[in-house]
């Protein structure tokens, strides 16, 4: 198992402020930075996209950009996000026409590359490209939408990602998103996430530094 990460994710900051809301959630204890892309197309919302990751770049967040692409078709914004300086790139394989080409093109452009499940995709392709995957996202709740509530279905499956992760022998990341809570992440980590989204836990908070700090003695507990 890798280092525990919390990565808060930007749907629920405040948009206007965003340079700002992401400097204070890293000053106050988060590793990563989550920025969700939404497109109103895979699916029923709509957020930011390479330019504003540019932007949070370029006011000095250096810390690591983990971009959560729910949009389709993947390839052609993958090289916009590379060069605006995402860290990790993740996308859903249905979104994508042809996966293992998509998982190539974000490593050979200098980024890490990851997989999306949402709840009711089964993670049948993970399999055949386990060597090009940095990160497996399982969705806790289906994309589009903070503030959601933990599916609890997910405990399973990140069993069984565990367990496919653990048998490759290879340092791939299982991450985790969406409803998770100071009072779930526990057993979260318990069923083998190691990287846990936090929206509305973290931003909706009155101090992000507490709600940070209340999800790590959790995980330490
Ligand atoms: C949902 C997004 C998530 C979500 C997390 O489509 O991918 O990152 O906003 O927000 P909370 O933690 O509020 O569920
Ligand atoms: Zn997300």
């Amino acid at each position: 198992m890798q280092p525990f990460v919390i990565a808060p994710s930007i749907l629920s900051a405040d948009f206007a402020r965003l340079g700002e809301e992401v400097e204070r959630v890293l000053q106050a204890g988060a590793d990563t930075v989550h920025f969700d892309v939404m497109d109103n197309h895979y699916v029923p919302n709509l957020t930011v996209g390479p330019m504003v990751c540019n932007a949070l770049r370029k006011y000095g967040i250096t810390a690591p950009i983990d971009v959560h692409l729910m949009v389709k078709p993947v390839d052609r914004i993958v090289g916009d996000f590379i060069e605006a300086g995402a860290s990790y790139i993740t996308f859903h394989p249905e979104a994508s026409e042809h996966v293992d080409r998509s998982l190539q093109l974000i490593q050979q452009g200098g980024c890490k590359a990851g997989l999306v499940f949402n709840p009711a995709t089964p993670l049948d392709v993970l399999k055949y490209v386990l060597d090009k995957v940095d990160m497996v996202l399982l969705m806790s709740v289906n994309p589009g939408f903070g503030g959601q509530s933990f599916i609890p279905g997910t405990l399973d499956k990140l069993r069984e990602a565990r367990a496919i992760i653990d048998a490759s022998g290879l340092p791939i990341r299982l991450q985790v998103d969406g409803g998770v809570n100071v009072k779930n992440i526990k057993e979260i980590a318990q069923a083998g996430a190691d990287t846990f989204v936090a929206g509305s836990a973290i931003f909706n908070a009155p101090d992000y530094a507490q709600a940070i700090s209340a999800m790590r003695a959790e995980l330490a507990g």
